[in-house]
């Protein structure tokens, strides 16, 4: 049925069906004594509990007392790597002893260990692994999840992966919106060491026909020693004429130029950009491609944090997402990636609300569907256990979500 209304519920939203840009990201609609109430997964009705209308208090809605607490829209994780096989403590702890990201994956470990792994588990087995990590991403408020293929490197590998994306977003069970993204491009598989144009003719001639329909949205790790300037350009050009819509990898290990190819293809998002150049922030700016940060990463890798404010500060959108994935960022902490954005990254505690609701949402396109609490919009809601949004990040590390309703659906409930 669907059908829900929260009552005496404090309100705050960011408003409008595109992302947000520079101080835009600020701005915050709030109501005290609001009332929401969700027709058939869609809100219906958003504003004073004082003039809901009678209908929604029929025996045919479900109603939640949110009296003394925050209702926010729900969190869209724009970036992961959800689906993966095994798991890379070992490298986590070669890091932790002065190891590199880049030289363990130059040794034939990171992405290609993964790689290995995800080849040799069932599909069933990479499923059930993917909706554990979807129900602890539920309990944290996440009602829009981006999954990406990318482990797989061959063409049946990576249909295999967009496949069990496929059984995840059309689970009639389901408790959040799962949107996929192609990222056959994530490494150059060890099969063709050397021969990196020889990779992206082959993704080009067989990949993208095959998987397209399977996913809305292309990637690639544009980064020095993998997929540098010119072959991105090449394969990313060759997405977009089939009809992808374009996402990077972009600076997170070193100042390559990727936010400028960002902007000049028009790409939705540009993520990471620890490593951006001024000038890319500029042309992400002029270029409305939406700068996602991703802070866990930043974090886990011991690296310095993406420069949000400058970000802001240009007049960018920023969203921010987790990035969770086996190996630079083992975490999908929404509560970690608020508190980070807010302490280290100099977010406003408002900013960070866009960042991860509307602005996530524009990160996947969907800024006209969800995001936002405004009639029209899809019922995607965090209630929060406390009455101030400022909780968030001063319970460090902590999940604030007492329940979590998608689609008009309560998922959770902690
Ligand atoms: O977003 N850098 C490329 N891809 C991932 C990491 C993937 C992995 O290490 O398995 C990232 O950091
Ligand atoms: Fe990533």
């Amino acid at each position: 049925m669907n059908n829900l209304v929260i009552r005496n519920a404090t309100i705050v939203t960011p408003l409008g069906k595109h992302a947000k840009c520079g101080d835009e990201m600020s701005k915050l609609f709030t109501m005290a004594n609001g009332a929401i109430a969700i027709t058939e997964g869609k809100i219906a009705y958003c504003g004073s509990d004082a003039t809901l209308p009678e209908k929604y208090l029929s025996v045919q809605y479900e109603t939640i007392d949110a009296e003394g607490r925050v209702v926010l829209p729900g969190f869209v994780d724009s970036h992961t790597h959800l689906i993966f096989g095994g798991y890379r403590p070992d490298e986590f702890e070669w890091r932790l002893k002065g190891d590199s990201y880049m030289s363990i994956m130059e040794r034939g470990g990171g992405i290609q260990s993964t790689v290995n792994a995800t080849h040799e588990e069932s599909s069933e087995a990479l499923r059930d692994k993917a909706q554990w990590f979807i129900d602890r991403m539920v309990d944290m408020g996440v009602t829009t999840v981006e999954a990406k293929s990318g482990y797989g490197l061959d063409t049946q590998s990576e249909i295999k992966m967009l496949d069990v994306i496929d059984s995840l977003a059309n689970d009639p069970e389901q408790k959040l919106r799962v949107v996929a993204t192609f990222l056959g491009a994530h490494a150059v598989p060890k099969e063709y060491k050397g021969r990196t144009g020889e990779y992206v003719d082959l993704m080009i001639r067989e990949m993208l026909p095959a998987v397209k329909g399977k996913a809305e949205f292309c990637d690639i790790f544009t980064e020095k020693n993998v997929f540098e300037i010119e072959d991105s350009r090449r394969f990313l050009k060759a997405a977009r004429d089939a009809g992808f819509k374009l996402k990077l990898h972009a600076d997170e290990i070193v100042t390559l130029g990727g936010a400028e190819l960002a902007a000049e293809l028009g790409a939705v998002s540009a993520d990471h950009l620890l490593h951006v150049s001024d000038e890319g922030i500029k042309r992400m700016a002029e270029s409305g491609t939406v700068a996602t940060l991703l802070p866990l990463t930043a974090f886990a890798l011991k690296e310095p944090f993406a420069p949000a404010r400058k970000f802001i500060d240009a007049g960018a959108a920023v969203a921010l997402a987790t990035d969770l994935n086996p190996g630079s960022c083992f975490s999908g902490s929404i509560p970690l990636t608020i508190a980070l954005a807010c302490i280290y990254m100099n977010m406003t505690i408002e900013e960070t609300i866009t960042a991860l609701t509307l602005n996530g949402a524009a990160a996947l396109d969907l800024a006209a569907e969800t995001g936002s609490l405004e009639t029209g919009k899809s019922g995607d809601i965090v209630i929060l256990e406390f009455n101030n949004y400022r909780m968030l990040p001063y319970y460090v590390g902590m999940n604030c979500v007492k329940t979590v309703v998608s689609k008009g659906r309560i998922v959770a409930q902690n």
